[in-house]
C-alpha cells in the first residue's frame, strides 16, 4: 500500500524482484495472480500505456531513450504519450522545455539521446516520465553507476520532484539515498517481501542485515598473501569494508562515499 504523498524505498538483493514489482505495476509483466490498484482503479495486467495516462510512470533501470532522436523530442513523447496527452506540438514543445530545464538539460536539447553521458540519460529518463505528468512516479536504479557529485545532484533533482507533490517509489542500492528520502521501505528477498517499515528500522532488523545489508561490501579482501621480492609482507589476510562503515566520512570528504 503506498499513499499519496509519501515516498517509498524499495531495496534488496540482486534478483530479489525490484524490478519485476515495477514491471508488474505498469504493465510491462502481467500478474499470475493478485489485484493491483491505483487510485480505486485496478490495474492488474493492463496495458502500459493505458496505465501510464492513468498516472503510473517508471524509469527504466538501464536508461531506454528513443535513441535516434534529441533530447527534446524524447521529452515531447513522454508529453504526447502519458497522462492529459494531447496532439498540441506547441504546448507539447513548451512542457517538454519546461521539464528538461527542471532536470538541468536545457543546453542538450539538441543532442541526439544516444550521445548523452550517464547522469545525462539518467536526467532523460526522469525528464521524459516527468513529461507524462505521473500523480506517481516509480524510479528504478536512477543512482546505479553515478558518481559522488552526480548522486547529490541526483538527490537534489529527487528533492525538487517531491516538492511538485508527485508520490515516488525507488529502488535503489545506494542505502545512503533510500534512507534519506524514503519515509518507509520494503524489503525483498528472493522474491518475498521481508521487511516493511521505517528505514531506521530497515537497517537494524536482523532479516534485513542477514539478507542483504551484510552482503553489501564495498571492497573485499579474501586470503591475501603477498610479497617484495624474498619478503613475505601479508600472510592470509580477508577484510570487508562495508558501505555503512564510509557513512561517518561521507559528509566531509568526497572520498569516503561509496562509489555508485
Ligand atoms: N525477463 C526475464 N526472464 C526470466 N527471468 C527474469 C527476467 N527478468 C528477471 N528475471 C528473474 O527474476 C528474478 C527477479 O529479477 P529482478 O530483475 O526483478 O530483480 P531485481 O531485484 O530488480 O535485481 P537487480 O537489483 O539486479 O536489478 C531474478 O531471478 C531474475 O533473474
Ligand atoms: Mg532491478
Amino acid at each position: 500500500m503506498l499513499a499519496e504523498g509519501e515516498t517509498l524505498g524499495i531495496i534488496g538483493p540482486n534478483g530479489s524482484g525490484k524490478t519485476t514489482l515495477f514491471n508488474l505495476m505498469t504493465g510491462f509483466l502481467k500478474a499470475d495472480h493478485g489485484k493491483i490498484s491505483f487510485s480505486g482503479d485496478e490495474i492488474t495486467n493492463r496495458r502500459p500505456s493505458h496505465i501510464c495516462q492513468l498516472g503510473i510512470t517508471r524509469t527504466f533501470q538501464i536508461p531506454r531513450p528513443f535513441a535516434p532522436v534529441d533530447v527534446l523530442e524524447n521529452v515531447m513523447a513522454g508529453r504526447a504519450y502519458g497522462k492529459e496527452s494531447s496532439s498540441d506540438m506547441k504546448q507539447a514543445r513548451q512542457e517538454a522545455m519546461e521539464e528538461l530545464e527542471f532536470t538541468g538539460l536545457v543546453s542538450k536539447q539538441d543532442v541526439v539521446s544516444k550521445d548523452l553521458n550517464l547522469l545525462g540519460r539518467k536526467r532523460l529518463e526522469i525528464a521524459r516520465a516527468l513529461a507524462t505528468k505521473p500523480k506517481l512516479l516509480l524510479l528504478d536504479e536512477v543512482f546505479a553507476g553515478l558518481n559522488p557529485k552526480e548522486t547529490e545532484e541526483a538527490l537534489e533533482l529527487i528533492s525538487l520532484i517531491k516538492k511538485r507533490g508527485i508520490t515516488l517509489t525507488i529502488v535503489e542500492h545506494v542505502l545512503k539515498v533510500i534512507l534519506g528520502v524514503s519515509s518507509r521501505v520494503v524489503v525483498l528477498n528472493f522474491g518475498e517481501k521481508i521487511f516493511e517499515g521505517l528505514p531506521t528500522e530497515a537497517i537494524n532488523h536482523p532479516k534485513v542485515i542477514e539478507a542483504y545489508l551484510e552482503k553489501i561490501f564495498m571492497l573485499e579482501v579474501k586470503n591475501v598473501d603477498v610479497s617484495y621480492g624474498d619478503m613475505q609482507a601479508l600472510w592470509d589476510v580477508s577484510l570487508v569494508a562495508k558501505d555503512e562503515e564510509m557513512w561517518p566520512w561521507s559528509d566531509r570528504t568526497e572520498q569516503g562515499r561509496r562509489p555508485c
